[in-house]
């Protein structure tokens, strides 16, 4: 299998993500009533904001299973709709049967929404961003946390700590719910930050009964053309969005083994360290070991959460 960094589809109004390719889709090539977009997850992996040179063989066929089992999980528990159609490539019926083949695995048709520009956060433990202002404001997106807490340990409730959405190359900033709300509207961040959180309280317990922590995770959410409400969109709690950290092996007080990009985070900050990378475009090429040891760590995700279970 080889590594599918970008795609060039005959599709309308391709747009590029850090990690997936988005194109229109008409109705006539196999998109819904209407038309949608078909959102295809390539290997790419960011870290810092940075897309690296290197691709992960597989992981966008990883993040693509792990979210559509997890979009339907959320379907099930009725929190809220998802953007999720299909993941039947068959469906593409303007492309060659080549190209099908390649977007297997790794596609989705979804309904195409106007994306609300707030990414709503969710936090169990602390750690990450979180973790960085709470030691310097004892407050994580103005809300105050109890004193003397350490790193990676569990908040008393999972907090909503939102943060604007920034174009690629620039760094997302965690800001205060009212300062969602101002942008987005109170109305509209309400609703969101329930869902939010019950989607996240739902995970977090199903992770928990297959041996992984869910510590934190990342949503967006859109509103369908010519609909009032929103609907869940993007990916869903895979290793790109969230931190899942291994159950038996939690341990307050620092850094924890973890099931996601950490891994590659801790590689880049020793370039860092070293004087070898500045965290700017370009990223620096990636090893095979650390290629291999991020591929195993999603597949180990995937494996933990999804497989013999129905
Ligand atoms: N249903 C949808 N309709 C329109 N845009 C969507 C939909 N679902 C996801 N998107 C957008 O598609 C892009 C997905 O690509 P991704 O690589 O995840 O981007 P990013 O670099 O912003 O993380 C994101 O900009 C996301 O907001
Ligand atoms: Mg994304």
């Amino acid at each position: 299998m080889s590594a599918l960094s970008a795609t060039h589809l005959p599709l309308p109004n391709r747009r590029q993500g850090k990690v997936r390719d988005v194109y229109d889709l008409p109705e006539s090539d196999g998109g819904p009533p209407g038309g949608g977009v078909l959102l295809v997850a390539s290997d790419r992996i960011s870290a810092f904001d940075v897309i690296m040179p290197t691709p992960i063989t597989g992981k966008g066929r990883l993040l693509t299973q792990i979210s559509s089992r997890w979009f339907d999980l959320i379907k099930q528990w009725g929190v809220i709709a998802t953007h999720l159609v299909s993941t039947d490539t068959s469906r593409l019926s303007s492309l060659p049967l080549e190209q099908r083949d390649t977007l297997a695995g790794r596609s989705m048709i979804c309904r195409r929404c106007r994306v609300v520009p707030i990414e709503c956060v969710v936090r169990g433990y602390l750690d990450g961003s979180g973790w960085n202002e709470y030691r310097q404001t004892g407050a994580v997106c103005g809300v105050k946390l109890p004193a003397g807490l350490r790193r990676a340990d569990r908040l008393p409730q999972p907090i909503f700590t939102p943060a604007t959405k920034e174009a690629v190359g620039t760094h997302d900033e965690n800001i205060p719910f009212e300062r969602a709300c101002a942008i987005a509207g109170e109305r509209l961040m309400t609703r969101l930050r329930d869902a939010s959180i019950e989607i996240y309280r739902r995970a977090h317990e199903y992770a928990l009964s297959r041996g992984l922590i869910l510590a934190d995770t990342k949503f967006e959410f859109g509103i369908p053309d010519a609909e009032p409400d929103p609907i869940l969109i993007d990916e869903a709690l895979t290793p790109d969005s969230s931190r899942f950290w291994d159950a038996s092996r939690w341990s307050p007080g620092g850094e924890q083994a973890s099931f996601d990009k950490q891994f590659l985070r801790e590689y880049l900050n020793r370039l860092v360290d070293e004087g070898r990378w500045n965290k700017q475009a370009p990223g620096p090429e990636l090893p095979p070991d650390v290629v291999e040891g991020t591929r195993r760590r999603y597949q180990d995700a995937h494996d933990r959460l999804f497989s013999n279970s129905n």
